[in-house]
């Protein structure tokens, strides 16, 4: 029995402005993906790394090379993503091995995650949950608004949480929830629990970490910085 962990790096990062796929840009004097799979090689409960590259020319010998230079690539495989998150994770899971029961899929734009954090979601898997997200609470109010930007309601906070990656499931309920939602013609999600959850499976939450977050926009990439310099200075490895 194997635990997986599926890197989602295909992604144009339009958000984070133009230029090279989001998951290629500098962090720290290296590529924001090589961070993320460095984390999850680390972990002690993750035994193979698959990452979706981006599909173009060249994208997944590219990857592969890139993080050749600062990984051990034992256990690392880089397969070509798809044109939506949804079919990258998709491509990713259809090369598992058999041997694969647990299934972790990791934002390639969440770099600095804490090792902890990845095993702690493989635990909560382990120990009998078939899906765990990690959860923070949110800080700011948050208002449903209408489409003409009017304000509908306000939300209670408290009943709230912004949910991070790695998100861990049971490796046959993930895969039948891929393929049901493939099957319905659903193409845009971004948040994998949320297919187990349409699928009438309880979803289990883990405490997540703040380090935890997503590079989308050029201030998450100020912050990264921030955080890795702090990081190095108190002798960590990143
Ligand atoms: O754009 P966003 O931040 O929501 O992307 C989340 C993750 O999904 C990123 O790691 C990104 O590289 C990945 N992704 C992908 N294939 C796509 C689009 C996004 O692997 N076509």
């Amino acid at each position: 029995v194997t635990t997986a962990a599926v890197v989602p790096a295909a992604g144009r990062g339009e958000r984070l402005g133009p230029g090279t796929p989001k998951a290629l840009r500098d962090l720290g004097g290296l590529p924001i993906l090589v961070h993320a799979v460095r984390a999850l090689v680390s972990a002690r409960s993750v035994d193979l790394v698959v990452v979706a590259a981006p599909p173009d020319d060249g994208g997944v010998d590219d990857v592969r090379l890139l993080l050749a230079d600062h990984v051990p690539m034992a256990n690392v495989v880089v397969v070509p993503g798809g044109a939506s998150r949804q079919q990258s994770v998709a491509l990713a899971l259809d090369h598992l091995p058999l041997s694969v029961d647990v299934v972790l899929v990791h934002d390639a734009a969440r770099p600095l995650v804490p090792v902890e954090l990845i095993d702690s979601v493989t635990s909560a898997v382990r120990a009998g949950a078939s899906a765990v997200v990690p959860v923070l609470r949110v800080s700011d109010t948050i208002k449903e608004i209408d489409p003409g930007g009017r304000v509908v309601r306000t939300i209670d906070r408290s009943v709230l949480r912004a949910v991070q990656t790695p998100q861990g499931f049971d490796r046959q309920l993930l895969a039948e929830a891929y393929l049901s939602a493939a099957a319905e013609g659903i193409d845009d999600l971004t948040d994998d629990a949320g297919l187990v959850e349409r699928m009438g499976h309880t979803v289990v939450v883990v405490p997540g970490h703040e380090e935890a977050f997503k590079v989308t926009r050029p201030f998450d990439l100020v912050i990264a910085e921030a955080v890795l310099a702090r990081r190095r200075s108190a002798g960590v490895m990143a």
